[in-house]
């Protein structure tokens, strides 16, 4: 009797949870997204990584208010096997209450990516790093790439290190027809010119904040992705240079480092929120122009080299003048290669709420191809058998 009770009791809070919380059988862009419970999704700037026939979303965890912009939390991670139930994983890299720590709470922690390691089985993540600034307001002054690994997907991951890459370093590889090769244009003797005036403008438009940064703290990287190649070659591609230049750079074995080998891409063309992927035998770069939290203008690239030269093929959004201008709102963050599914992608970008951080939304659009250009557009409900036409 007492068992029939209790299973009765199970069966009843089993079928509570299907109608209150509902699986999820469709992308609803823009609207709350909720988890296993019942709670929307806070992964935000978030990469994806396809592991064991399950994806995992990493994210920023916002929390309210302005406030909230800043890491009072760390990463959280969700787990689904149809990406659109997503299980709720936990934080599993958290901010330190350690003042002292270079994750201390407050600071700022944005675009997690994690990818996996065969060699040494590590999974292994990166990220954007401002350190806490003083006066507890946004400050964007540290642009650092940082590292933490786990032993397990869902983590807990970690704390290696954070740093400015390629100090001292010319790049090797790159557009040379599209950035001036600053080799070229400048000797060592008209640098130390420029750098002793204290006068970097001199070098504006030419690579003055690389020069800048080489010969000073290292490049900086901000808004960042992560993109594994099918020969397992690893590359981390950030925005950099005062977000002028986009800088790609190899990573090693492990891919826990840098091995030297970068390329600066697109330069002067201001672009964030960098998201690649491969089809084709051909890359394509989605990124924005750089206005902070407000939406611009999406930028679309291709390339036969993941070093560049990338070519432009403008705006992919497709729609209004108001969704082109704006991305639907949103900002890109990272695409999905559909597993199982041929040539089948998804763009995945961030509303964000900056007055309200943990009320941001998520964009997720099926990538479509014309005449060999990525095209977006919007739709209020679809799901993956868009891609079986
Ligand atoms: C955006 C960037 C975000 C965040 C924000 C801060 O342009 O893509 O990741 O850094 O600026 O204002």
């Amino acid at each position: 009797m007492a068992t029939h009770i209790v299973s009765g009791i199970v069966l009843l809070a089993l079928c509570y949870a299907c109608t209150v919380f509902g699986e999820q059988k469709s992308f609803k862009s823009g609207q709350i997204m909720p988890d296993n419970n019942n709670v929307h999704i806070n992964a935000h700037g978030g990469g994806f990584l396809y592991k064991g026939g399950l994806y995992y979303w990493f994210g920023e965890h916002k929390t309210e208010g302005t406030a909230g912009n800043l890491a009072n939390v760390g990463v959280h991670c969700y787990s689904s096997a149809d990406l659109y139930n997503w299980k709720d994983e936990g934080v599993v890299l958290s901010v330190s209450n350690d003042d002292a720590s270079e994750i201390a709470k407050g600071c700022i922690l944005e675009r997690p990516k994690v990818i996996y390691n065969a060699k040494t089985g590590k999974y292994v993540m990166w990220f954007h790093l401002e350190f806490k600034s003083a006066d507890g307001k946004p400050n964007y002054s540290t642009a650092r790439c940082a590292l933490a690994v786990s032993d397990k997907p869902t983590g807990p991951y970690s704390y290696v290190r954070s740093f400015r890459p390629q100090k001292g370093r010319m790049p090797t590889d790159g557009d040379i027809a599209d950035c001036i090769s600053i080799d070229k244009s400048f000797d060592d003797a008209q640098i130390e010119k420029v750098l002793n005036n204290n006068n970097y403008k001199m070098l504006k438009g030419r690579g003055f904040a690389f020069v800048r940064d080489m010969r000073g703290k290292g490049q900086m990287a901000r808004d960042m992705t992560l993109f594994v190649d099918d020969n397992s070659k690893a590359y981390l591609i950030c925005s950099s240079e005062e977000n002028a230049t986009l800088h790609i750079h190899e990573l090693t074995d492990d891919y826990q480092n840098f091995t030297g080998r970068f390329a600066r891409v697109r330069c002067s063309d201001w672009n964030e929120a960098p998201a690649i992927f491969k089809k084709d035998g051909k890359y394509y770069l989605f990124a924005s122009f750089c206005t902070g939290w407000a939406p611009n203008s999406a930028r679309s690239y291709v390339s036969e080299s993941i070093y560049g030269p990338w070519r432009s093929l403008g705006n992919p959004i497709d729609g209004s003048p108001e969704q082109m201008r704006t991305t639907f709102g949103g900002q890109s963050t990272f695409v999905i290669p559909v597993a199982g599914k041929e040539d089948a992608f998804i763009f995945v970008a961030d509303i964000w709420r900056p007055k309200n951080a943990i009320d941001g939304r998520y964009i997720f659009l099926p990538i479509e191809f014309e005449n060999g250009r990525p095209v977006i557009r919007w739709k209020n409900e679809w799901d993956l058998s868009f891609f079986d036409k």
